[in-house]
Parts: C-alpha cells; structure tokens; sequence
C-alpha cells in the first residue's frame, strides 16, 4: 500500500503550539503516512522556542520573517517560497491551522498545487472582516478554498455549514491546543522538571503576591491601543501593590516599543522576554488572573479555571465567553482598570469566574484527526 503523504505548515508561535501534537501523531502511525513538517517562519525565535520544546525538526525551513514584516512581502514571499516545496514533495494532504497569513497563503498555494487542504481549528468566526486584523479574513479565504474542516466546537461547525459548507467535511475534535496544553502541563508538574526560564522567574518575580499576567499583540491594538492597555497596566499596579504584574512582552517591535517605553521602571511589573511554553504554562498555573488580547490563551485558561480578561471587542470564541471565565473589556483603560478591580476585591465575583471547565476539548483532537485521515477520508473528501 502508498503511504499517504501529508505536509504540515506552520508559522508562527501558536500555530506551532497547536499543530505539534499533530505532528506527534502522524509520526506515530509511519506505517501509514510519511510526514513532512514545513515551516515559514513567520516567527524565528517565538517559533523555534516551541520547536525545540516539541522536539520538531522541520524538513523544509522558509525562513521568511524580517524584521517589522509587512502583510503584502509576507503573503507573497510565503506562496513563492512554497511553489517548489509542494512541486518537490507533492504531497496528498497539506494541513494548515488557524487564521495567520501562513495560514491563508498556504492554503492558496495548496489549492494552486491540487492537493488536498485540511484545516485544523476551522469555522472561527468574529463576523467583523476588521477585527482581529488580518485574521477574520485569513480564515474566510481558507475556508473556501479547503477540502477538510476540522472543526474544535459545535459552534464553529455551525458557522461553516451557514457559509454552506458540506456537513460530511467538518468534523468536531476539539481544539489541539488542548492536547498540547495537557501534555505540557504534565511535563510541569512531574517531579523531574527542570527548566532554566522557570528558574529565572523564581528569581524575579514575588510570588508572595498575587501574579497577573499579561500577553498583547493584536495588530488591531497597535498605536492608540497598546497606550491604553499601558496606562491600565501601570494603574492597576500603582493601585494594588499586592500584586504582580508579569508581561512576557512579544517580539513586534510595535508591541516592544509602547510596552518598554510606557512601563519600564514601575517596580511591580516584570516586563520579560516571550516565555517557552512549558514556562508559559507554569506561569498560568501560579496566576490570581490572566489579561490578555491573545486567542490561544482564551482556550487554555479555562482548562486551567483562570478568570481572563480580553483586551477585545470581539471575540472568535464565544464558548467560554458564555460560560463565565472569559471576560471581554476591550482596550478602554477604565474598563480594564475596573474590571481587573472588581476581580482582585471582590471574592464571589472572582470564584464565579475561575471554575475549570474544558469547552475547547479533552486532549484527543490530534487522535480524532489521524483516525479521520485513516478510515474516512476517501468516502468523503470531494
Ligand atoms: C502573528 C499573526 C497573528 C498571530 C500572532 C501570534 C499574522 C498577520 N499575524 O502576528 O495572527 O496571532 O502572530 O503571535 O499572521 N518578531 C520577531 N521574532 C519572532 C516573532 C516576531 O522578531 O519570533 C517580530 C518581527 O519584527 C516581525 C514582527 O514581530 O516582523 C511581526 O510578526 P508577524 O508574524 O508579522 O505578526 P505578529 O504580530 O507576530
Ligand atoms: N505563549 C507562550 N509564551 C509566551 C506567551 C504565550 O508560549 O510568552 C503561548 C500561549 O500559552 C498560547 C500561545 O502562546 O498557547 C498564544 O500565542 P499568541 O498569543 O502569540 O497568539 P494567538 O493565540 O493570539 O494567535
């Protein structure tokens, strides 16, 4: 028998978090695929910490990120740049994830190639082209042009079947960023764990106090946004010097410049370099609370029964939104200030928003993914 010929391309960090324990899993059915990892980077350093954590070595490396990248080079350099991979591998199935300019360009050049496209963490929706920016758009386009949708919710199957999507191609997993969460948190917690980052924070940061910790990158959020956030985060921590404020600051330098600029010096937040996920991971487990504009953050805390506070206006993923743990507050200073207040002084308002519920999965949508790939595929992909 053929083995079937999978290729997965990934860019940047989140993609990478999400689709490791997928590679994982081809890897281990190699009796059945031969599978090839290719990234773009999009991301080098955020990306190459999951790669080694993960242990991916990729087969083909675009090495596409400059610096302070803009849309129109990277959308072009990504589907030139993977003309000659899909001519030289001609793979069966390429899987793509998510909603980055990887993501969509990919899947372009997939469909020009005539392969099949799978799109693992299919069927967001904000229903705003503008917000988040370029993402929405990202994951319309992909969608059209994909044979396989594999859904994380029933939510997300529901949006693609009103944008008429055949219901035999979308299949609900899960989301995948559960089964490298899990995985990850196991690996923390193990009696053996030894990590250099998760050493460097024991030494900066009081865990006396009551850790809030902050990630922000939206482009949306870019100028005018990130001053608001900054002047919430500096206010909160004046007001409250019980707590921590710990920011893992991203590597965009329209991110690096407001954020250094705004809150260097203030002694209760710990402005630090992008975190590998296992310390990542560690740090959510030890957080009073998490404030954030990220997506994937959205879907690990509630697994972690941690309040979050989404520096949005619109959000892709109503599910935990719905239940209670996800809060939006956008970036308007004074509704971050007041909502993060309420959370720090008010012990009931707090329990209501820290239960452990798992809306985004259980750990098996890489599994649930291959088998489909194994048994069903040729019955239904058109
Ligand atoms: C990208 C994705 C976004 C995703 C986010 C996850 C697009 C358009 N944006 O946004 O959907 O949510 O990643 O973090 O696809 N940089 C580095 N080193 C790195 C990573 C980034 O220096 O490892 C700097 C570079 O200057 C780079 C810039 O950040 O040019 C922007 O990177 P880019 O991938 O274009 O945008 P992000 O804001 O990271
Ligand atoms: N993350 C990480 N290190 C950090 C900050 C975040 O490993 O310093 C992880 C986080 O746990 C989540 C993912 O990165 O899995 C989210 O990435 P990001 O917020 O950049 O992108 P988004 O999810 O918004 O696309």
């Amino acid at each position: 028998m053929n083995k079937k010929k999978i290729l997965i391309v990934f860019g940047t960090r989140p993609e990478a978090i999400k689709m490791a324990p997928l590679v994982k899993e081809f890897q281990n059915n190699i009796n059945i695929f031969e599978t090839k990892v290719c990234i773009t980077a999009q991301h080098r350093e955020m990306l190459d910490q999951v790669l080694s954590f993960f242990e991916i070595t990729p087969d083909f490396d675009l090495d596409l990120m400059k610096p302070g990248q803009n849309l129109y080079d990277l959308t072009a350099a990504i589907l030139s740049n993977l003309k000659p991979v899909l001519e030289e591998y001609k793979p069966d199935f390429v899987f793509v994830h998510g909603d980055t300019t990887t993501t969509m360009a990919t899947s372009l050049a997939t469909f020009y190639s005539g392969a099949k496209i799978c799109h693992v963490e299919a069927g967001l929706r904000t229903f705003n082209m503008q917000s988040p920016f370029p993402e929405e758009m990202n994951r319309c386009v992909t969608s059209i042009v994909t044979n396989l949708h594999f859904a994380p919710t029933k939510t997300s199957k529901e949006n693609l079947i009103k944008e008429n999507k055949t219901e035999n191609c979308i299949i609900i997993t899960g989301n995948t960023v559960i089964d490298a969460l899990l995985y990850s948190v196991n690996k923390v917690n193990s009696p053996n764990f030894e990590d250099e980052e998760v050493n460097m924070l024991k030494h900066v940061v009081d865990f006396d106090k009551r850790l809030i910790l902050v990630t922000g990158h939206r482009r949306e959020n870019h100028g005018k946004g990130f001053i608001n956030i900054c002047e919430a985060l500096k206010e909160l921590a004046i007001k409250n010097p019980n707590c921590e404020i710990v920011y893992p600051v991203h590597l965009n330098p329209n991110v690096q410049k407001p954020v250094y600029d705004l809150l260097s010096g203030v002694s209760n937040i710990k402005l630090i370099s992008p975190l590998s996920y296992p310390a990542f991971v560690w740090l959510m487990e030890k957080s009073f609370l998490i404030i954030t504009d990220s997506g994937g953050i959205q879907e690990e805390a509630p697994s972690l029964g941690k309040p979050v506070l989404v520096m949005r206006n619109t959000t892709e993923r109503p599910e935990a939104v719905e239940t209670g743990t996800v809060l939006l507050v956008g970036t308007d200073k004074q509704k971050i200030v007041k909502e993060a207040q309420t959370l720090i002084n008010n012990e009931e308002a707090y329990k209501k928003m820290s239960h452990l519920h798992n809306p985004y999965g259980d750990g098996t949508a890489c599994k649930k993914i291959v088998n489909y790939i194994k048994e069903k595929e040729t019955i239904f992909v058109k």
